[in-house]
């Protein structure tokens, strides 16, 4: 039986306890959705008020120059870079992921005209699939093919242009092997393009020692960016010459500001710029990013798997007979930073505990999913979802009209 006391204690041996502090969180909320949208950085606030009135307000078009506005991508995606086992200039960031995933499987496509495969599985994030499909209207004999995770390393060949997976998967939380699965990919002589949405900021990654060499991932999840944060994107050194865009835009081009008509692309990871970076976002993200000082993320991973160890143990413990089905894995190594619960009704309790002041999400058709971030989440908060949980379960009040009433966003 786990005790309030000794979840406390837990408490008082965290080395991570005082980085809550770097994040605005309203009394008494328990935020169990930082895979979705991570909470606000206090520094964000400031840092904004400051783009907003000096530089933008006070400085206007001189700040791309005066206050490096024009290298913020690239600035950032060095910043990102330390977190996902990456060398500073193989980061950057623009756009959205579903427009980076666009951007890199083009390029990897006009790379290796001859392998026409496609490959990811079903159930990835829709968004990946849509493009992916997408990009197969566009390309000349490029195929998408989706086929189950434990079939992918027996389906790759030699027509393999590229595989398309997302590490920590958004629904369940299961985590591929990245080295394994990328050096069978090599093997097969086709590349992965990783989609790092639900592991940068949560799961410790070591992209170059991994061998990956193309990524995507998104900044308003683990790294606290703000709503509709730029994504970031990676492609590894040796790599970089080698792909020419297909989405060109004056950003990416070697010279923007000399106007010519043809497009010479830019060198290195800045050809994946496309336009002009959204400046109050990107600097959010900055921020974002920045709540990430002196923090080890094998320390972060190691609160993560004590906070989901904590959350299924409780709710073993406590919720037994109400139905609630754990699809997450177990094994810490086989896993995000989410945990995931099927139940017939996983929209209405999620409501129910929304109005209790505890949030987290519901992916359809029916889980319950609860973002466990290492940097504002205390193992006491765990014990107090738990306690709202039980309560909404025991006196069945999610069965009330009022949970079932669903809005655009779910
Ligand atoms: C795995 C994954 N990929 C992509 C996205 C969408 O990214 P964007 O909105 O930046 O296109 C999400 C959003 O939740 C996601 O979970």
């Amino acid at each position: 039986m786990i005790t309030l006391e000794q979840v406390r204690a837990l408490d008082a041996a965290d080395p991570l306890r005082a980085c809550r502090e770097r994040f605005a969180l309203p009394e008494g909320l328990v935020y169990l959705d930082g895979n979705s949208l991570g909470a606000l950085p206090r520094a964000a606030v400031e840092r904004q008020r400051q783009v907003v009135e000096r530089e933008w307000g006070r400085d206007l078009i001189r700040s791309w120059n005066s206050h490096d506005w024009i290298g913020a991508p690239q600035r950032v995606g060095a910043k990102i870079a330390p977190l996902i086992g990456a060398k500073p200039h193989e980061v950057i960031v623009a756009d959205s992921v579903s427009v980076n995933l666009f951007k890199l499987i083009t390029a990897a496509a006009a790379l290796s005209p001859k392998r026409p495969l496609l490959l990811s599985e079903p159930g990835n994030f829709h968004t990946d699939l849509h493009v992916a499909s997408g990009a197969t209207e566009l390309v000349p004999n490029l195929r998408l093919e989706t086929v189950e995770r434990g079939r992918i390393e027996e389906a790759l060949g030699p027509d393999t242009n590229l595989l398309l997976l997302t590490h920590v998967h958004y629904k369940t939380g299961e985590r591929f092997d990245m080295a394994r699965v990328t050096a069978r990919a090599k093997d097969s002589g086709a590349l992965t393009l990783w989609d790092l949405s639900h592991s940068v900021g949560a799961v410790p990654l070591q992209l170059n020692r991994d061998g990956a060499e193309l990524a995507v991932g998104c900044g308003y999840k683990y790294l606290n960016g703000g709503p509709g944060a730029p994504a970031f994107l990676y492609v590894a050194e040796h790599l970089q010459e080698r792909l020419m865009p297909v989405l060109r835009g004056w950003m990416g081009h070697a010279a923007p500001f000399a106007f010519t008509d043809e497009y010479v692309p830019a060198p290195g990871i800045a050809r994946f710029l496309a336009g002009t970076p959204p400046m109050l976002s990107l600097l959010a993200l900055e921020s974002g990013v920045e709540s990430f000082e002196g923090v080890d993320m094998e320390t972060a991973w190691a609160k993560s798997t004590a906070l989901f160890d904590l959350f299924a143990a409780l709710v073993e413990q406590r919720c037994a007979g109400h139905g609630l089905d754990c699809v997450s894995p177990r094994d810490p190594g086989a896993r995000g930073s989410h945990i995931s619960y099927r139940h017939p009704h996983a929209f209405e309790i999620c409501q129910a505990l929304i109005e209790a002041e505890v949030i987290g999400d519901f992916r359809a058709p029916d889980v319950v999913r609860f973002g466990l971030t290492p940097l504002y989440l205390g193992y006491e908060d765990i014990w107090t979802a738990i306690d709202r949980l039980v309560d909404i379960l025991e006196s069945g009040r999610w069965r009330e009209p009022r949970f079932a009433v669903r809005g655009k966003v779910t």
